[in-house]
C-alpha cells in the first residue's frame, strides 16, 4: 500500500514540458518554473486522495514535514500571486490544529517533537506575516495559533536539567526525551522573534534572548570566525556531550530569526550575530566555477540523506529570503547565493523523471538529475526558485502595516496537551513510539559526516 502511493506520485507526474529554463532575471519566467515545480509538489499530497489524511502526504513523510511544506505553499501564493492552492492550504492548516488548537493533533500526539510542533508554528506564522486568508473562526486565527505554538512551547521550558533548553521531544516515553537539540530550541527562538516583530510585544524578545543565551551557554552556538549551530546535546552529564552534525535548516531558523530581532528592535547586537552566522553560512555553499550552489554538506556528499534532511535546504532558502529582506546589508550576498542555486536547480537538477522537470537532491551532479526524487527535494527547488520573487513585494507584514490576523497572547495556556504531563498510554503503544523516534534518533546519529573547516 505504501509502494503503491509512491508509483501513484510519479505516474502522475506525466506532463509534456521540455526541460526547465530560467531567466532569474526575468519574473514571468521564475513563476512560470515554480508553477511547474509546485505541481510535482501536490503530486505527494495525501488529502484528496481516496483514503488519504486532509493536510498529510504519502508515506514516508512524516507530518512535520507536512508543517513545512504548508509553509513554502503559503508563500508560493504570496509570491506568485497564484492563488489556486489557498483552499487547499487554508483546510489543511486548519485540519490538522488538534481539539486544543496547538498542533498537537491526536494523532500525532504520541511521537511528537518540539520541532514538529514548531513547523507548523512556523507555517502558520507565515500565514500571518502573508495575510493568507483568514479563518472564519477567531480561535483559529494563523496568529493565535502561532501564538499557542509558542505559548505551548514556552511552558515545556526545562531549568531541571542544564539549567533551561526545550528537549527534543515532548513526551518521556520518546527516544530523544534525553536530547535537547537546536531545530527544537531554534524554533522557539525563531517563532518568538517573529512574534515580537508582528505584535511589537517585547516579551517575545525576552523570551528569545533566553533561549538564545542557553544555547550559546551550553555550546549549540559557536562563535568567533565561523558561527555555527551544532545539532543538539545529551541531556546526561550536564549537558557536555554535543552532536557537532551541521544542518541547513538550523543554520538559517537562527540567522532569520537574529534578522527579525534587528528588523525589529534595532538593537546592534542582533546585527552582528545576523551577519556572522551569514559569514558561517558559507558552508553550505560549494564553490561550482564560482558560482555558490547551496548543498546539505552532513549528508548530501556521502549520499545519505534521509527523507527529512532531503527538504532542509526548503527551510534554509526560505530563511535566507527573509533574512535579506529584514536585514537589507545581507541582501547582495544572499540575492547572489539564490540566483546561483536556483540556475544550477532549474536548469541542471530539475530535469529528471518522466515528466522531465522531476528535481533532484545534489543541484550541481556533473551528469544533471541525480536520480533522486521526493517531497523534499520538490519543496528545496521551489524554495530556492521562488525566493527570488521575494524583492518585488511587501515584506513580512505586521500587525500595524499590513497584517490582519487577530491575535490571543494567552493562546494555548488553557489546554490539556501542553505539557510533557504523560498521556495515558498502553505499554504497546509506548514501544511503538519509541521504537519510530529510535530510528529516527539512529539514521540521524548514521547519516553524514562532521563538518570540518
Ligand atoms: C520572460 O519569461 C517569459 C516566460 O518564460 C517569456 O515568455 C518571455 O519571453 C521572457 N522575456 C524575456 C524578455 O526574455
Ligand atoms: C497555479 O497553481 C496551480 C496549482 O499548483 C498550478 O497547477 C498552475 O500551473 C499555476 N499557474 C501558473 C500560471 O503557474
Ligand atoms: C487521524 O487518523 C485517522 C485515521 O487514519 C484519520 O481518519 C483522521 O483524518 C486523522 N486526523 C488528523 C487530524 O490527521
Ligand atoms: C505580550 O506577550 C506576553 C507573552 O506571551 C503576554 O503574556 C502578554 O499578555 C502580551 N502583552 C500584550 C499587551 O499583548
Ligand atoms: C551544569 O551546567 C550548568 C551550565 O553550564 C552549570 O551552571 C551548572 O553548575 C552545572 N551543574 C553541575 C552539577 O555541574
Ligand atoms: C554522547 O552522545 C552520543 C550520541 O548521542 C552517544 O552515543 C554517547 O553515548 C554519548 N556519550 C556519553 C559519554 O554520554
Ligand atoms: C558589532 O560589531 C562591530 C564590528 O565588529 C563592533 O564594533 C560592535 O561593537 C559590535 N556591537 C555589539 C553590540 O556587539
Ligand atoms: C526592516 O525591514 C524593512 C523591509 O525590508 C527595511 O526597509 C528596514 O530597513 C529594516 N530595518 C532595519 C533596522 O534594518
Ligand atoms: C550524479 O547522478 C548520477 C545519476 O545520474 C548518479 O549515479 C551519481 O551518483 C550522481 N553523483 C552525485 C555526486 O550525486
Ligand atoms: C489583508 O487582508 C484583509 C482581509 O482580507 C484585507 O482587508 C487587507 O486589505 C489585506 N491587507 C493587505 C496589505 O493586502
Amino acid at each position: 500500500m505504501k509502494s503503491s502511493h509512491i508509483s501513484l506520485a510519479i505516474i502522475s507526474l506525466v506532463a509534456s514540458c521540455s526541460a526547465m529554463w530560467l531567466d532569474t532575471n526575468n519574473k514571468s519566467s521564475v513563476i512560470e518554473n515554480a508553477g511547474i515545480i509546485v505541481d510535482g509538489v501536490m503530486d505527494y499530497y495525501d488529502g484528496n486522495r481516496y483514503g488519504g489524511t486532509v493536510g498529510m502526504f504519502v508515506w514516508p513523510y512524516y507530518w512535520w514535514e507536512a508543517g513545512g511544506v504548508w509553509g513554502s505553499l503559503i508563500d508560493y501564493t504570496y509570491f506568485t500571486k497564484n492563488e489556486t492552492l489557498v483552499p487547499i492550504i487554508k483546510e489543511a492548516l486548519l485540519y490538522q490544529t488538534g481539539d486544543d488548537n496547538n498542533y498537537i493533533p491526536l494523532n500525532q500526539s504520541t511521537t511528537e517533537g518540539n520541532d514538529d510542533q514548531g513547523f507548523w508554528g512556523i507555517a502558520v506564522m507565515g500565514a500571518a506575516e502573508r495575510n493568507f486568508s483568514n479563518p472564519d473562526d477567531d480561535s483559529k486565527s494563523w496568529l493565535t495559533l502561532a501564538q499557542a505554538v509558542f505559548n505551548t512551547m514556552t511552558a515545556r521550558w526545562d531549568e531541571a536539567e542544564c539549567d533551561g533548553g526545550l528537549r527534543w521531544q515532548i513526551f518521556q516515553w520518546n527516544s530523544g526525551y534525553d536530547y535537547k537539540n537546536s531545530v527544537s530550541n531554534g524554533c522557539l527562538f525563531h517563532i518568538g522573534a517573529r512574534l515580537a516583530r508582528y505584535t511589537a510585544n517585547d516579551s517575545y524578545v525576552v523570551w528569545a534572548e533566553r533561549v538564545w543565551e542557553w544555547m550559546y551557554g551550553i555550546g549549540l552556538l559557536t562563535e568567533g570566525d565561523w558561527w555555527f549551530v551544532y545539532d543538539g546535546v545529551n541531556v546526561g552529564g550536564n549537558c557536555t556531550n554535543l552532536t557537532k552534525y551541521q544542518w541547513t535548516y538550523n543554520q538559517g531558523l537562527m540567522l532569520a530569526g537574529c534578522a527579525y530581532l534587528y528588523n525589529y528592535t534595532e538593537d546592534e547586537k542582533w546585527l552582528n550575530r545576523t551577519l556572522n552566522l551569514l559569514t558561517a553560512s558559507k558552508v553550505f555553499f560549494s564553490d561550482i566555477n564560482g558560482e555558490n550552489v547551496m548543498y546539505e554538506a552532513a549528508c548530501q556528499p556521502s549520499n545519505n540523506c534521509n527523507n527529512d534532511q532531503r527538504s532542509f535546504k526548503a527551510y534554509f532558502s526560505r530563511f535566507l529570503g527573509l533574512t535579506s529582506i529584514l536585514v537589507p546589508q545581507t541582501n547582495s550576498v544572499i540575492r547572489q547565493w539564490l540566483v546561483d542555486s536556483a540556475n544550477w536547480a532549474n536548469k541542471n537538477s530539475c530535469t529528471g523523471g518522466f515528466d522531465g522537470h522531476t528535481c533532484g537532491l545534489n543541484w550541481f551532479n556533473s551528469t544533471g538529475w541525480d536520480g533522486y526524487w521526493g517531497l523534499g527535494e520538490q519543496i528545496s527547488a521551489l524554495e530556492v526558485t521562488q525566493n527570488l520573487l521575494t524583492y518585488d513585494l511587501p515584506p513580512p507584514y505586521t500587525a500595524n502595516n499590513g497584517g490582519s490576523s487577530v491575535g490571543n497572547p494567552a493562546a494555548g495556556y488553557a489546554t490539556t496537551n501542553s505539557n510533557a504531563s504523560p498521556l495515558t498510554l498502553g505499554t504497546k503503544d509506548k514501544a511503538g513510539a519509541g521504537i519510530i523516534t529510535a530510528v529516527i534518533g539512529v539514521s540521524l546519529v548514521a547519516s553524514g559526516v562532521w563538518l570540518v573547516l
